[in-house]
């Protein structure tokens, strides 16, 4: 059996998780992120008969019976992942009943995975359904992303359409635009199931007054969407106070969905 510690699904979570501390987006215990592993690479380092305890999720997720996630503990500091990935991560199996999760390795000072688990399995569902190859589920409270969520109105067309106008990269990098959830108590299954409905059709979905959650493949594609996101956040908030003089028009961003070839959200331009 391998070194667990020297998994590449391990290293990728504590690099992922250091990185997103040091750009200030998972403040004390702030974010989570889940990752859909394979089996087979899984095999290679846990004996999958060998489960150390069970936990209970609060809900039925039918469509990820036998999958295998490497999930943060609720209450961990992102900054201490890389330096304690045993105590703060843990690698699950969603059993039989679809209710109930697996410990496989992790969690060793007894916690538990995120209390945001119900949103992160519910999207891994609605992804999955969209894209099979959906492996990352990632969300995370950067200050500029949260800043918009108080200034600007919460309107999945408005929202997108100002992110995409605040630099050339935005429409390029997020065609699909952005999901808008209203302020709502977290942790819960109703938020759980609000996101992951919002997840069929995006590939990032906003908490207004709480933070951003994403979707994708792999971790670059996952965090770059976030980071983006929060790049276009930050213009807008250094610029919001000041008279405009140069914006994009809609008419160039449709230039610039054509020019890389790109099926954008067409409605969410004044055309
Ligand atoms: P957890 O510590 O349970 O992961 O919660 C952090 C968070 O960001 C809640 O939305
Ligand atoms: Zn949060």
């Amino acid at each position: 059996m391998k070194d667990i510690l020297e998994a590449p699904f391990v290293k990728e979570m504590c690099a992922t998780t250091a990185n997103m501390y040091r750009l200030g987006w998972d403040e004390r215990n702030g974010g989570n992120i889940s990752y859909l592993l394979d089996e087979n690479e899984v095999a290679e380092y846990l004996d999958l008969d060998n489960v150390i305890r069970t936990i209970p999720t609060g809900f039925e997720a039918e469509e990820l019976i036998g999958k295998i996630f490497i999930v943060t503990g609720t209450g961990k500091y992102f900054k201490n992942i890389e330096h304690d990935p045993e105590n703060n991560l843990g690698i699950i199996r969603i059993a039989k009943d679809g209710k109930t999760a697996e410990l496989l390795w992790g969690y060793a000072d007894g916690g538990r995975f995120t209390s945001e688990l119900p949103a992160h399995l519910m999207s891994h569902i609605s992804r999955l359904s969209v894209n099979p190859e959906n492996r990352i589920i990632m969300h995370c409270h950067p200050d500029y992303t949260l800043a918009m969520t108080q200034v600007h109105i919460m309107d999945e067309k408005e929202l997108t359409r100002t992110l995409w106008k605040q630099m050339t990269e935005s429409i390029v990098v997020f065609p699909d635009g952005l999901g808008v959830l209203p302020w709502m108590v977290c942790g819960t299954n109703e938020i759980g199931e609000a996101t992951a409905e919002k997840m069929k059709r995006y590939r990032l979905v906003i908490w207004t007054l709480h933070g951003i959650y994403g979707a994708g493949r792999d971790m670059d594609e996952t965090f770059g969407l976030i980071e983006t996101v929060e790049k276009a956040a930050k213009q807008y908030m250094l610029t919001a106070h000041l008279p405009k003089v140069n914006t994009i028009p809609d008419e160039g961003l449709k230039a610039l969905t054509e020019r890389f070839d790109l099926d954008y959200r067409k409605d969410f331009l004044n055309l």
